[in-house]
């Protein structure tokens, strides 16, 4: 039997509880790991050679905790979702929330096409209704001409799929936008994209008698998008009360763009976590994702919630997911490589809609808190254990320093020194005896 087809579940009790090695050993049978491959994501290494090819000015590297989630189902395929964030919280928050969802058979996904828009401007135009029907009427040769640039991507069954002109009234005057439509495959595509529009855009002046500005993506990838739903019962979230209070705090969001703007950066916790891990780029999805939330005109959640008849929780997202599993940093920043390996995901359009059930997870995590206990005693617990070790805790006295400043409300370095010594004094006499 391949690796590929054991049946392997990423359900988990307490995978929090495990030490990073039997974690890893977990991580490492799911995804059919090298030895090499465990040492390499330990180690978090980026060979300083590659660092110094990716940017310019290199003096070192900035490593990330990597955490995973776990329990997620997606599609019926199970999955361990590898996230590099700096936040504590964000991937137990996911991870329960994942649990909760596979109750009724977690999450189901979709995606449109990997179709990314890239935009050509031109100025000038003496008739920008004129422009706009020469360069329509040449439609087929300016494709042809992009999809030149790429013939392996064309192989493939992607490259340039579409032309669509728009006139766009601006602040200098009336400039007419031509765009490419591309079907980037398994590329993120801003590569492919911005040399094919660099490509056609003299044909496009010679068309439209105007002046070309820019060529270039755009990051609004709103053909591009992926979605997920899930259905959580209420009992499982703790009764109605809790239902309520969730659908009470995405009424919220949708009414008030301050609240709107945390919803949505707490979605983007757990999507942006899984774009740094596998080599993606935060800030493209980032832009993509709050441009799509505001296109109504008025800034909204990217997600929504609602009560069913049985009074369960049923929640949506769908954002763009301008995301590759090939070339870029994917195909050189080794531990990216490997994080890819973990998902064991085969398409991007898959990648995108892993993501969009850890968004939606997010979501789910950090409204059940907020409407509940709050989301403090969570970030306090982990900032809490940090406060003990600091303060001289080992072992077994970690968990207890933590849990009476939690208690106690006070997780500040001189009570994690006065409870270590009091306990270090008791255990003194109690070893004496
Ligand atoms: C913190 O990083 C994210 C939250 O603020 C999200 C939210 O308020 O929904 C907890």
């Amino acid at each position: 039997m391949q690796a590929d087809t054991v049946k392997k579940s990423s359900s988990f009790v307490s995978f929090y509880k495990l030490s990073t090695d039997d974690r890893l050993k977990h991580v490492k049978e799911f995804a059919g790991l090298s030895e090499d491959e465990v040492k390499t994501i330990k180690s978090g290494a980026l060979p300083f050679g590659s660092a110094e090819r990716m940017i310019e000015n290199v003096v070192g590297t900035f490593p990330l905790p990597l955490g995973i989630a776990v329990n997620f189902l997606v599609n019926d395929r199970d999955y361990l979702v590898p996230m590099a964030i700096e936040e504590p919280s964000v991937v137990a928050a996911a991870s329960n929330a994942a649990k909760m969802a596979r109750a009724t058979g977690g999450f189901k996904a979709s995606s449109t096409e990997p179709i990314m828009i890239g935009q050509v401007q031109l100025v000038k135009c003496p008739s920008p209704v004129a422009a706009e029907k020469a360069i329509l009427s040449s439609k087929k040769e300016i494709l042809a001409l992009a999809n030149l640039q790429d013939p392996t991507i064309v192989s493939m069954g992607g490259g340039a799929r579409d032309l669509r002109v728009r006139i766009l009234p601006s602040l200098t005057g009336t400039m007419v936008i031509a765009e490419l439509l591309v079907d980037c495959r398994d590329a993120m595509g801003a590569n492919l994209v911005n040399t094919m529009t660099e490509a056609v855009a003299p044909l496009l002046a010679k068309m439209s008698k105007g002046r070309v500005n820019l060529r270039i993506i755009s990051n609004l990838a709103d053909k591009r998008l992926a979605r997920a739903t899930v259905r959580i019962p209420k009992d499982a979230l703790g009764g109605t009360e809790v239902v309520d209070g969730i659908v009470d705090a995405y009424a919220f969001a949708a009414a008030d763009p301050y609240r709107c703007a945390t919803h949505n950066k707490g979605v983007m916790n757990g999507i942006a976590a899984v774009c740094l891990a596998t080599g993606n780029d935060t800030r493209a999805i980032e832009a993509g994702a709050h441009a799509y939330a505001a296109r109504s005109g008025r800034y909204s959640p990217i997600t929504s919630w609602h009560k069913d008849e049985n009074g369960d929780l049923n929640g949506f997202i769908e954002f763009p997911a301008a995301l590759g599993i090939v070339g870029g940093v994917t195909a050189v920043h080794p531990v990216a490589k490997i994080c890819l390996k973990i998902l064991r995901v085969k398409t991007a359009r898959e990648l995108g809609e892993v993501m969009a059930a850890v968004g939606l997870a997010q979501n789910l995590g950090a409204l059940r808190a907020l409407a509940g206990e709050g989301i403090q005693k969570g970030h306090m617990t982990l900032h809490a254990r940090n406060i003990a070790i600091m303060a001289g805790a080992q072992g077994e006295m970690i968990d207890l320093v933590s849990a009476r400043m939690a208690e106690e409300r006070k997780v500040r370095l001189d009570r994690a020194r006065e409870l270590v010594e009091e306990l270090s004094k008791s255990a003194n006499r109690q070893s004496s005896k």
